[in-house]
């Protein structure tokens, strides 16, 4: 492993494009090296550290994986080490999200929001224990106001996120006083591309006590406030919703 550098170092999590590419470019502001994970979105990671690169040299590194493959997990940490000699924070971004109505929901469907969602933070998580026990660092769940209220004919997604927000809590638990877990749970923030008509995000955001939807940056200023300013803050699960679930 090459000497342990200066400046903090974050991995996150589908951070090619949409929220991930954000938080990242939230994080790299504040100071933080980067290993931007991505699967399919390799030329938008690339893209991203090459914007990345120029505010900054030497403080990027992309990395390509299925997060569904279990054996891939644990190179994702080993390549940041290898590449920066610590990690500070890992950011659970990635995730699958589509619908599975009761009548027609398969294994495969649920193999593949778990994987996402629940199965590949956790197991992150234990690879990088030892590395963030070092630097006294964090892990920030990127979980759903939908963990808690269901979202109709989504249940699979539903419960993964659940499990995304218990394992919040347990790893909390059982990682303290070292490594401080917490999570973000946003509302409504991008449509997801194939998402809801245009009447039922209106009728979504009419909900909505801040009378907008969120934006990324609003998400990543949570996080980044978790993993740098937060730190008597472990176990928590914070709504980035604009009040969604206030109201009934
Ligand atoms: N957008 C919202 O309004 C909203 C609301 C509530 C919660 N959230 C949560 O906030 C986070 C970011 O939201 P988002 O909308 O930006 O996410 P997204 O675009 O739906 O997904 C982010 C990335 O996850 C990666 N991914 C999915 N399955 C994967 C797998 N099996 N292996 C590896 N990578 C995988 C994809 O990377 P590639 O493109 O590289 O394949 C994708 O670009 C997610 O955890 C989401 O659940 C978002």
């Amino acid at each position: 492993m090459p000497p342990r550098q200066d400046r903090p170092v974050a991995l996150i999590t589908g951070a090619g494009k949409r929220v991930g590419a954000v938080i990242a470019r939230t994080l790299h502001a504040a100071g933080y090296d980067l290993a931007l994970h991505c699967r399919r979105s390799v030329e938008d990671a690339e893209a991203l550290a090459a914007e990345l690169e120029y505010e900054r040299a030497d403080s990027t590194l992309v990395l390509q994986a299925e997060l569904a493959d279990p054996h891939a997990l644990p190179a994702l940490v080993d390549t940041t080490l290898a590449r920066y000699g610590r990690l500070d924070a890992l950011v659970n971004n990635a995730s699958a999200f589509h619908p599975t109505p009761v009548a027609s929901a398969t294994v495969t469907q649920w193999n593949e929001l778990f994987a996402s969602n629940a199965q590949a933070p956790f197991f992150l998580a234990q690879a990088a224990t030892p590395a963030l026990r070092a630097t006294h660092g964090a892990i920030v769940n990127l979980v759903d106001i939908y963990a808690e209220r269901p979202l109709a004919d989504h249940p699979i997604y539903c419960m993964a996120k659940a499990a995304l927000a218990a394992m919040t809590r347990s790893l909390a638990l059982d990682l303290a006083p070292d490594i401080r877990v917490n999570g973000v749970a946003p509302g409504a923030v991008l449509w997801p591309s194939d998402g809801k008509p245009y009447a039922d995000q209106q009728a979504l955001l009419a909900r909505t006590p801040l009378a907008r939807a969120g934006t990324p940056e609003d998400v990543a200023g949570a996080v980044l406030w978790l993993l740098r300013d937060a730190p008597y803050v472990t176990g928590q699960i914070i709504r980035v919703d604009g009040g969604r679930t206030l109201s009934t």
